[in-house]
């Protein structure tokens, strides 16, 4: 099997992927990590791991459109059967999101359907909400909405800032996500109205 990863930025969820995909031997070749910004530090993570890694500057195209194209005949380029966004922070077309429907994954740092958007941590705080945490999802038009594969959850605690409240889901992040992407490599997932079933190993 063969994946595409999408970052914008550090990257971090990524690098756990490749980790793991490594440490567990999954059988998938991670065929590229291609980035919106030429300065996403998470580049460098994945080149000395031996990724091939693209830049599509989002900044050099005049609109959505042109650069959505160009990002998905970059990702088609290697036909993969996966592709992960890992803070890809660009909203894309319905085009592009319908082309890769079922094969496309994100991970957003709330409990989903609560807080879609930007500053999901902020939103928490705010709310007051004593849990918090993420959600791995299929990618649909709808911002921050598609079905959900997997969720953590972890406390918000009375000192919390952004920060501490962020650096505490990503740890999390950083398990849910290898997992949720493991399973769809093992064939597991299927969505049925809306809502994903998770097979058992074997079935
Ligand atoms: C993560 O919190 C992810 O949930 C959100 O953006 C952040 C990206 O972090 N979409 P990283 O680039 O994976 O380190």
């Amino acid at each position: 099997k063969k994946i595409v990863i999408l970052i914008s930025g550090r990257g971090s969820n990524m690098q756990a992927i490749l980790r793991t995909a490594q440490d567990e031997q999954w059988p998938v070749e991670i065929a590229a990590v291609i980035s919106n910004r030429a300065d996403a530090p998470g580049l460098i993570f994945a080149a000395q791991q031996g990724v091939p890694t693209i830049v599509i500057p989002s900044d050099a195209y005049p609109d959505r459109a042109a650069f959505d194209a160009a990002l998905q005949a970059a990702i088609d380029a290697h036909a993969p059967d996966l592709v992960v966004l890992a803070g890809f922070m660009r909203i894309l077309t319905d085009a592009f999101v319908q082309h890769y429907q079922g094969r496309m994954l994100n991970i957003h740092p709330s409990l989903l359907p609560s807080f879609v958007g930007l500053a999901t941590h902020r939103q928490a705080l705010k709310a007051g909400v004593r849990i918090h945490g993420a959600t791995v999802h299929f990618v649909t038009p709808q911002l921050d909405h598609g079905p959900i594969v997997a969720q953590v959850a972890v406390p918000v605690l009375p000192d919390d800032t952004e920060q501490t409240l962020a650096a505490r889901v990503l740890e999390h992040e950083h398990q849910i996500y290898p997992q949720a992407v493991r399973w769809f490599i093992e064939g597991r997932l299927t969505i049925v109205d809306g809502i994903v079933r998770i097979a058992e190993v074997g079935v």
